[in-house]
């Protein structure tokens, strides 16, 4: 057996193999069809905010492309296929008045990925928040969580007869502290009380909306996803552990804990007791809604020191791991280690990746092709890493490439390429990678499910 082979056979034969994508990553067209403006368009026009003035504004064209990226993903044999949803499509003034082209877009999308055989895995919030509604206060604003249900409903009251995986929100982490805290997302702040205020609200718009989707959606499974990334510490100094646990506790804790167990990690209220977050009675029994599945998007690990300066801590990359273009070290274990943690201290019933992948500088060579041996080798590692997860006994049902497509990466712009198909950003001609033909064999070489459960 070959090495595909063998790692296909680790999987079971109805495992979900999908790739992921974000509506403001690719869909361009930010003008089009009473499209409102969101925090990222303002954000990308903002001076030095993102790396050569670029932005969302074109993108990959899917808007207009999607029939034949549907084509791509079907070549790749996916089942599923990971979007998100733009509030700014739908509602482009955050709340009132609904747009129906908007609507119409998501309606068409569906439908082509159902006739596809795809499976529409959506997410409702990939972080392009109507920027009406920024103004009116954003995410820490409490009434932002009200807006996000009336959108929600909106959304689900339209698809929910189709769709069968729902997820809300997508790494509450980066819209909260990347966003709200460190200013280096949109909207662009940089305030820890508004980090956790905003985290707060995310997670109750989350509650709230689970029993929205529920309603419109009943058989469907529903779900949020979260960046799971292990802290360790960088040392064997004690200081350097307590840094490594805070780090965890503001990356991951802070956000399983309530979701999970309906309660903020008892540690991490005192170290924040200066910025409690403004929670009100009954909210954590909302947060806590019992969910189908959680989503873990990894890519690395962090190293943590603490800050000599008596500061936050700090983290630091390996200096001897392989890195990735973004800096990040390469290591399949994380990923094993977040989900058996999901598995054993939280008891979560189902477990799905929602995002992996890497990037690597890409070229495309005198062939035509593009030969990503390094994000092949990065792939199969994590697949690997996954496979053995599923071997000790965790609940995990399927695993999405980050992403189909190079796409605009936030902050960065154009210049990380993370796609199993490239993007010729002059021409927005696509070229599937070297990586792109091992995932279809993968995809292709999975066990037949047993005869008896055929009949
Ligand atoms: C994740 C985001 C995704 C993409 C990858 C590289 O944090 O969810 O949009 O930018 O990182």
């Amino acid at each position: 057996m070959d090495g595909v082979s063998a790692q296909a056979e680790a999987f079971p034969p109805d495992f979900v193999w999908g790739a992921a994508t974000s509506s403001y990553q690719i869909e361009g067209a930010t003008t089009e069809d009473g499209r409102g403006e969101s925090i990222w368009d303002r954000f990308c026009a903002t001076p030095g905010k993102v790396r050569n003035a670029e932005s969302g504004a074109v993108a990959c064209d899917f808007y207009h492309r999607y029939r034949d990226d549907i084509g791509l993903m079907r070549a790749l044999g996916l089942d599923a296929f990971r979007f998100s949803i733009a509030w700014p499509r739908i509602l482009p003034d955050g709340r009132g008045r609904v747009n129906a082209p908007g609507l119409d877009f998501y309606d068409r999308l569906v439908d082509a990925l159902l006739e596809a055989g795809i499976r529409p895995f959506p997410t409702l919030y990939h972080w392009d928040l109507p920027q009406a509604l920024e103004d009116a206060g954003g995410w820490p604003a409490r009434a932002t969580a009200e807006a996000f249900v009336e959108y929600v409903d909106t959304v689900a009251a339209r698809l929910g007869d189709r769709i069968t995986d729902w997820t809300t929100h997508n790494e509450p982490f980066c819209s909260s502290w990347v966003g709200y805290g460190w200013g280096v997302h949109a909207p662009g702040r940089a305030s820890v009380a508004d980090a956790l205020a905003a985290a707060h609200h995310l997670l109750l718009s989350h509650g709230w909306a689970v029993e929205v989707i529920r309603r419109h959606s009943p058989d469907a499974e529903v779900g949020i996803v979260l960046d799971l990334w292990p802290m360790q510490p960088a040392s064997d100094d004690a200081t350097d552990a307590d840094a490594a646990r805070i780090a965890d506790g503001v990356h991951s804790r802070w956000f399983l804990d309530p979701l999970l167990r309906g309660e903020y990690p008892e540690d991490m209220l005192e170290h924040f007791s200066h910025v409690a977050p403004p929670v009100a009675d009954g909210d954590l029994a909302v947060i806590a809604e019992p969910l189908e599945f959680v989503g873990v998007n990894n890519y690395s690990r962090g190293l943590v020191r603490a800050d000599p300066a008596g500061g936050e801590p700090l983290e630091v990359r390996a200096p001897t791991g392989k890195l990735t273009d973004m800096g990040w070290e390469v290591y399949p274990d994380g990923l094993y280690e977040v989900i058996m943690r999901l598995h054993r201290e939280y008891a979560v019933p189902k477990i799905y990746v929602t995002e992996n992948g890497a990037a690597f500088a890409d070229v495309v060579t005198h062939d035509g092709r593009v030969h990503d041996l390094e994000r092949r080798a990065y792939l199969a590692d994590y697949t690997s890493a996954t496979g053995r997860t599923l071997a000790d006994g965790a609940p995990v049902a399927g695993y999405f490439v980050w992403s189909l497509l190079d796409t605009f990466e936030w902050s960065f712009g154009y210049s990380k390429r993370f796609g199993l198909v490239y993007v010729d950003y002059a021409t927005l001609a696509r070229i599937p990678k070297d990586s792109f033909h091992w995932y279809r064999d993968l995809i292709a070489r999975r066990p037949e499910p047993a005869a008896s459960a055929r009949t």
